[in-house]
């Protein structure tokens, strides 16, 4: 996939589809300017109701002979006045939808011509890489007829150009467009982890793909840990998680070197339970095939890393992804097992089903111990309340720092990777309490995303420490079921303006 910035006067551009905004029934900008070219065609189509301004709609129109433009998609952009960021994504995904299977390999979008309000030309470049890029994700390495895949693929949209009205945007739509592909390419990597299937997808393959992408880049440097050596180091929590399991569980770290060598890094933790059957606290077969995305927390770390070893910014980064699978057997961790953890604090599991918070628990004392994180961000699919609490819309962002959660949230809008905040007073550990152990992994139900945010709290102590629970928003459960690639755009964008204001 290719994508360019083209400047000059739409009417001379030529190429095989001119992808053009409505704007609430009047045409403005490039529209106008080809409207004009073909005396008045665009506007008769509009008028006559077969364009439409309202958001997403699109008509695919062959253009009259002589026009540089082979074809026009006129898409709906809804109000002027109210066009933005999200509006211009939504726009672009719908002419990326109308144009598949069409046989255009090649076009130019005038969408964003004329900026649309609070937008910058970076991000309006930026968010479009990713929003043509994210619609024209395919996963079909498990399809078996690849030969028809090829042909398909042979049709496909390969080039578009991304037109900019005044020329001394071009410098920034071009960082823009080099910034939209490594985050795009991160986010692909990030839904491809989380598609593959759990008896491909195990913890020695996340290991793989944290090594393949070492290798491919000086600027990262990887150590897997087996479970000889978690068990040495005393990672009890993560080792319970595992016992029940044949597939041997991991500790990934991927170190991103682009900093000062003393600069303490950013820590980024994310779960990797590969296949979440609930282990011995089983969870009912519905939908159940579902649980092979409970890595999408480290995929979405891997993800970002890979973005940001594209990118290249001046910082340090350390990937931190424990990673098992929960299964039940004759040698599973059962209800009422009490296990050590790496900090030394013992744990009841009272429910094997909350399982993410046990890996997570010794992947944060290990990153607070050995890298003293300037700042420590895991990255979980955690909880059902959180989906409950939030849908699918926002994730779920926790935090013991106003600073830090202030900047997570500022990259969220910029990046529309959306993420609301949610509390985790000290209150909701209240109900970890144990008898027998120094607390439980499970608590209330009632404010259980929080309540599992705390749990995790007593292992961060005071470094600055955020949580985002991404179990509404990593993967889709409807026709387009699958990894979403969140939240690699929130985490690229928090890694690029840290220290910038
Ligand atoms: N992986 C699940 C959380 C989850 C559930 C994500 C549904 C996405 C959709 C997690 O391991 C889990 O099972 N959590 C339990 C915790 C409970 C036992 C305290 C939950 O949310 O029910
Ligand atoms: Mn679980
Ligand atoms: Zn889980």
């Amino acid at each position: 996939m290719d994508f360019s910035v083209k400047t000059g006067v739409p009417a001379d551009q030529r190429t095989a589809c001119a992808i053009l905004p409505v704007f609430d029934e009047r045409l403005t900008g490039a529209a106008r300017e080809l409207d004009a070219a073909s005396g008045g065609l665009i506007r008769r189509l509009v008028r006559s109701g077969a364009a439409s301004s309202k958001l997403g709609s699109t008509l695919l129109v062959p253009t009259p002979s002589g026009g540089a433009a082979e074809r026009w998609l006129l898409v709906g952009c809804g109000k002027a006045a109210e066009f933005d960021a999200k509006k211009l994504c939504r726009a672009l995904a719908a002419a990326v939808g109308a144009l598949k299977d069409k046989g255009v390999r090649e076009a130019i979008s005038y969408v964003a011509w004329e900026r649309p309000s609070g937008v910058n030309a970076y991000y309006a470049a930026r968010l479009a890489v990713e929003t043509v890029r994210s619609a024209l994700y395919r996963f079909d390495e498990m399809k078996s007829d690849a030969e028809n895949g090829n042909a398909k693929s042979r049709k496909r949209l390969a080039r578009v150009g991304l037109a900019v009205a005044d020329s001394a945007d071009v410098a920034d739509a071009r960082r823009g467009i080099a910034h939209g592909t490594a985050i795009a390419n991160g986010m692909d990597l990030a839904r491809s982890l989380g598609n593959r299937p759990p008896n491909v997808c195990t913890p020695s393959h996340l290991a793989e793909t944290a090594e393949a992408l070492a290798a491919e880049h000086d600027r990262l440097s990887v150590e897997v840990l087996s479970e000889r050596q978690l068990e040495k180091l005393g990672m009890g929590a993560l080792l319970s998680v595992a016992r029940g399991a044949e597939q041997p569980p991991r500790l990934i770290v991927l170190r991103y070197n682009g900093g000062p060598k003393a600069e303490k890094p950013i820590a980024l933790c994310g779960k990797g339970i590969t296949f979440d059957t609930g282990g011995i606290s089983l969870k009912p077969p519905a939908k159940m095939d579902e649980m092979k995305f409970d890595m999408c927390g480290a995929a979405g770390v891997l993800g970002t890393m890979a973005a940001i070893a594209e990118i290249g910014p001046a910082k340090n980064i350390v990937a931190i992804v424990p990673s098992a699978e929960n299964m039940p057997s004759g040698r599973a961790t059962r209800p009422g097992d009490i296990v050590k953890s790496l900090s030394g604090k013992t744990i009841e599991i009272l429910n094997t089903d909350a399982e993410g918070r046990l890996i997570l628990c010794d992947a944060i004392t290990y990153a607070k111990q050995r890298f003293e994180p300037r700042y420590l961000i895991d990255v979980a699919t955690l909880t059902g309340a959180c989906v409950v609490a939030l849908g699918h819309l926002h994730t779920g962002l926790f935090s013991n720092d106003d600073a830090l959660a202030a900047a997570l949230l500022d990259a969220s809008c910029r990046s529309l990777d959306s993420a609301w905040r949610l509390p985790v007073d000290e209150e909701y550990g209240e109900s970890l309490k144990s008898n027998f152990a120094d607390f439980a992994n499970a608590g209330s139900r009632d404010g259980g995303a929080s309540v599992a945010a705390a749990f995790l709290a007593k292992f961060v102590e005071s470094t600055p420490w955020a949580h985002l629970d991404i179990a509404g928003v990593a993967w889709r459960s409807d026709s387009q079921k699958g990894a979403t690639g969140r939240p690699v755009p929130l985490l690229v964008d928090f890694v690029l303006n840290l220290d910038a204001a």
